[in-house]
Order: C-alpha cells, then sequence, then structure tokens
C-alpha cells in the first residue's frame, strides 16, 4: 500500500517541533520510519539541544523542515504540499516568549492547522493536551486545549487525544532550585502526579498515530508528590533538603496581581498554582525514573 507521497512511509507534519515533547516526538516518528517534515519558526532551535535534555534534531536527519508560524496561516502555504497523512501537534505555550495568549497559540494555531487538514484531506490528527482537564476547566489554558478537542470531534478527522499528565521538563525545574540550594514549593506540595519523560511520552504519541484510541493518557513509573519531588532531587544531589513552601492563598494572590499587570502572565501564573493544588495521576506508560533522570541533569 502506498501513502499520499507516492511512497511507502506515512507523511507526517511534527508542529511545535522545537519543544521539549516535539523535539522527542520529531526524532521518535523519524526513528519508526515516518518521512517527518517539522514545522519550526526556527531551523536553529531544531537544531540545538532543548532544555531539560530534549534532543538535538540535525537538519539532515529528517525528511524535511518548513519554516512557518501556525498562528499566522499565510506563512503556512505549501506545509501540506506532497501529501500529509498525519500531522502531530504539541504546540502550545508551556513557558511565555511572545506575549500571546493562550486563545491565541495553543487554540488557534492548532484550529489554523485543523483547517489546513480538512483542505488537504489530511487523514489524522494528534493532538496532545493534558490531563485531568475536568478539574481545571477554569483556566484559560485549559479552555485554549479543551476548544482544540471539541473542534477535532466535530471536524470529521480521525484524531487521537494524548493526555499526560507533568512532564520531565517541569521537574528539571525542581532540580534546579535544588541546585540553587533551596526549592519552593506552592501549597503544601501534597499533591500526587506522575510525571513523564519527554522520550516516553514521545513512543506514546506515535503509537497513537499509528492506532484507533481517540484518547490516551500518559504518566511516568513514579506517582509522587511535588514535596517527595524535591527530597528527591536533594537526596540526588546530596544535598540537605530546603523546602519552602508558599501557601495557596498567597500564590493565588500574587497570581491575581500579576493578571492585573499582564493578563497572560497571570494566566500562566494561575496554571502554576492551581497545578500545585489538584492530583494529575495518569496510567503508568513510561518507562524512565524520575530519579535516573535526576541523576542525569546533576
Ligand atoms: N509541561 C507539562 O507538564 C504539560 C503537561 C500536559 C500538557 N502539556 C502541553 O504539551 C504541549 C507541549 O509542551 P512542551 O513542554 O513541549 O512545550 P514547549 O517546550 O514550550 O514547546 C512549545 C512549542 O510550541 C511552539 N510555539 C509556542 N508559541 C508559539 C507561537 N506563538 N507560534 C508558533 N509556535 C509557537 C514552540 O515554538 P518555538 O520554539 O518557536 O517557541 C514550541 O515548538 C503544550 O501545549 C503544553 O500545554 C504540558
Amino acid at each position: 500500500m502506498t501513502d499520499a507521497s507516492g511512497g511507502n512511509a506515512k507523511r507526517i507534519v511534527v508542529a511545535g517541533s522545537t519543544g521539549y515533547l516535539g523535539k522527542f516526538a520529531t526524532r521518535e516518528f523519524n526513528q519508526r520510519g515516518y518521512r517527518v517534515r517539522a514545522l519550526a519558526r526556527s531551523v536553529e532551535r531544531l537544531e540545538e539541544p532543548g532544555p531539560f535534555t530534549a534532543p538535538a534534531i540535525p537538519r539532515a536527519e529528517i525528511d524535511d523542515v518548513f519554516v512557518g508560524e501556525a498562528t499566522k496561516p499565510e506563512t503556512l502555504e505549501g506545509l501540506f504540499d506532497g501529501g500529509v497523512d498525519i500531522v502531530f501537534s504539541s504546540l502550545g505555550i508551556s513557558r511565555q516568549r511572545d506575549g500571546l495568549t493562550f486563545e491565541k497559540v495553543d487554540y488557534q494555531a492548532n484550529r489554523n492547522l485543523i483547517d489546513l487538514c480538512i483542505e488537504h484531506g489530511v487523514r489524522k490528527f494528534v493532538y496532545v493536551s493534558m490531563l485531568g482537564h475536568e478539574q481545571i476547566a477554569h483556566l484559560a489554558i485549559t479552555k485554549a486545549h479543551e476548544r482544540v478537542v471539541a473542534d477535532l470531534e466535530a471536524s470529521g478527522l480521525e484524531y487521537a487525544i494524548v493526555r499526560p499528565s507533568g512532564y520531565f521538563s517541569d521537574m528539571g525545574a525542581i532540580i534546579d532550585m535544588a541546585k540553587r540550594g533551596r526549592v519552593y514549593l506552592v501549597g503544601e506540595g501534597t499533591n500526587l502526579f506522575n510525571p513523564i519523560h519527554g522520550a516516553d511520552l514521545a513512543a506514546v504519541c506515535a503509537d497513537a498515530a499509528a492506532g484507533d484510541d481517540l484518547v490516551v493518557e500518559a504518566g511516568g513509573p513514579d506517582v509522587l508528590s511535588q514535596r517527595d519531588a524535591a527530597e528527591l532531587a536533594f537526596d540526588v544531589l546530596d544535598k540537605p533538603p530546603k523546602i519552602t513552601v508558599i501557601p495557596l492563598w498567597l500564590a493565588y494572590g500574587l497570581a491575581r496581581f500579576i493578571g492585573v499587570l499582564n493578563r497572560q502572565f497571570g494566566d500562566l501564573a494561575q496554571f502554576i498554582v492551581t497545578a500545585g493544588e489538584v492530583d494529575g495521576v495518569g496510567p503508568a506508560r513510561g518507562k524512565i525514573t524520575l530519579r535516573s533522570y535526576f541523576e542525569e541533569l546533576a
């Protein structure tokens, strides 16, 4: 059977290819024999290693790089030239860079890609949202992600929604603080979650692209609290644990204050504070332990 490109390998566009998960996903799809077209705003960012062990993606190793900006559909002309079977997207704001809202990036950029998929007869869209969205439905980031999910459900495209718990990249921030001597936690830090390594999650995403499940929840092998993660970081660094708790009332107050100054930063702060309060444990699909990851970063 041949694919849209006339070859035997399926063609996939990876959106968010320069991000933490996107780099691992680009590498994973490539290793699984897909013809990968990475959508990126910057080829340099794709080629250099990302933070928290995200791999470099040498230009020569993948089929194609398309330079464009998904928030600006006029820059995406030609993205589907030659035929594309699947779009994978982990495009979204996790660290603030451009001053754009979740609505403009997490929702609208992905909506633009969905529209193009429909127009160009792409078969399937694999989208990365979040685990436990029902508990945090009021947040701007959740609303944006779940609008994408709802649009996909109504699109007529085949789709898969990947719902991960926290990422190891966020745990990298904890060991960075531990290296500086003190970890700050929002709330008591007792809420439970099972973060997953980008490489493990990329494999889950590639399985979702190949499989029939509409929703795939995923977490890592260790269920732990933020406090456990902080103590683990100190243990790996062989330092005495020093943990300071920022009470929720104060953190919410700060997030609201930040929101008055800048709505988008306020929304991001609200998300970080709320993440310090709710549990987020998914099926343990990842194999890489947080200890081994911290040992690598230490
Ligand atoms: N961190 C978590 O615990 C967690 C948990 C569940 C779900 N998620 C979701 O997973 C997704 C991926 O997370 P991640 O940690 O891999 O994110 P990341 O490292 O920040 O990568 C985000 C990607 O989106 C792109 N992007 C951001 N703003 C853009 C804009 N204005 N225009 C075009 N592209 C833009 C980035 O491109 P540039 O490199 O050009 O900026 C990058 O490729 C996000 O949607 C996040 O909400 C995260």
